[in-house]
């Protein structure tokens, strides 16, 4: 299983649509993406939700992709969000489809993209994750983040958050475990008050377990 997750601050001030730039919706979605956001009156509570729902569920989904085919882009229109309902969407991509898992607050948006091999698309959600908010203005997103992430999943693997490492390939985040990956693909997120997290189950072939740092 591999994940993918994005998080978007609601009230952030860049996000807000006055401080969009003119054309970003006519940049960043496709004529059916536009579509349903066009159902909503311009500058309402729920066409901004929408908007970064879609982003959210997008960038997710990216996320995903890269793990599978290094050589994606970020191309937004790309990542067709083809339907979502009830905190579940599917992204389309060549890479993909993505099933994506969306929870919402008033202040947050949270996408949680999943690809397996093995799986046609889940009922029950087949990775974990939280989001929180950063306890100081300011604070270290990057690093909170990580803590966060690892304390998570080393009570889900039974060891000390001080024994899991988050090491990056690349950019990607891994977990390790004595400097080898351990059982689980992780993604990590943040943006303005808010950092997420998100891993699920993935064996790693006895010859990948060692770790290299790029
Ligand atoms: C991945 C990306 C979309 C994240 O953007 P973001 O919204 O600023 O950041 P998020 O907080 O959601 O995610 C950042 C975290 O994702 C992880 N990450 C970074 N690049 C990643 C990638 N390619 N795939 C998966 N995870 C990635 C890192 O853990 C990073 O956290 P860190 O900065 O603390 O190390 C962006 O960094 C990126 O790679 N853009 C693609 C560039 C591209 O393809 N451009 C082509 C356009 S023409």
């Amino acid at each position: 299983m591999l994940v993918g997750n994005d998080v978007v601050d609601l009230n952030d001030p860049e996000n807000r649509p006055g401080a969009l730039h003119a054309r970003f919706d006519a940049r960043v979605f496709s004529p059916a993406e536009r579509e349903a956001l066009n159902a909503f009156v311009p500058d309402s509570a729920s066409r901004h939700e929408l908007r970064w729902t879609l982003w959210a569920a997008k960038e997710s989904a990216y996320k995903v992709a890269k793990k599978l085919d290094p050589a994606v882009r970020f191309l937004p229109r790309d990542f067709e969000v083809g339907r979502i309902a009830e905190g579940r969407a599917v992204v389309l991509h060549k890479t993909g489809p993505f099933d994506v898992w969306v929870d919402r607050t008033d202040e947050w948006v949270h996408a949680v993209a999943s690809f397996s091999a093995a799986s046609a698309a889940s009922t029950t959600r087949p990775v974990s994750g939280d989001v929180e908010c950063l306890k100081a203005l300011g604070a270290d997103a990057s690093r909170t983040v990580r803590e966060l992430a690892r304390e998570a999943v080393g009570r889900w693997m039974r060891l000390p958050p001080g024994q899991v490492q988050i090491a990056a390939a690349g950019r990607i985040p891994v977990a390790l475990w004595r400097n080898q990956r351990m059982p689980v693909d992780l993604s990590l997120s943040h943006h303005g008050r808010f950092v997420a997290w998100a891993w699920g189950e993935c064996a790693i072939p006895a010859d990948q377990r060692g770790f290299l740092a790029a």
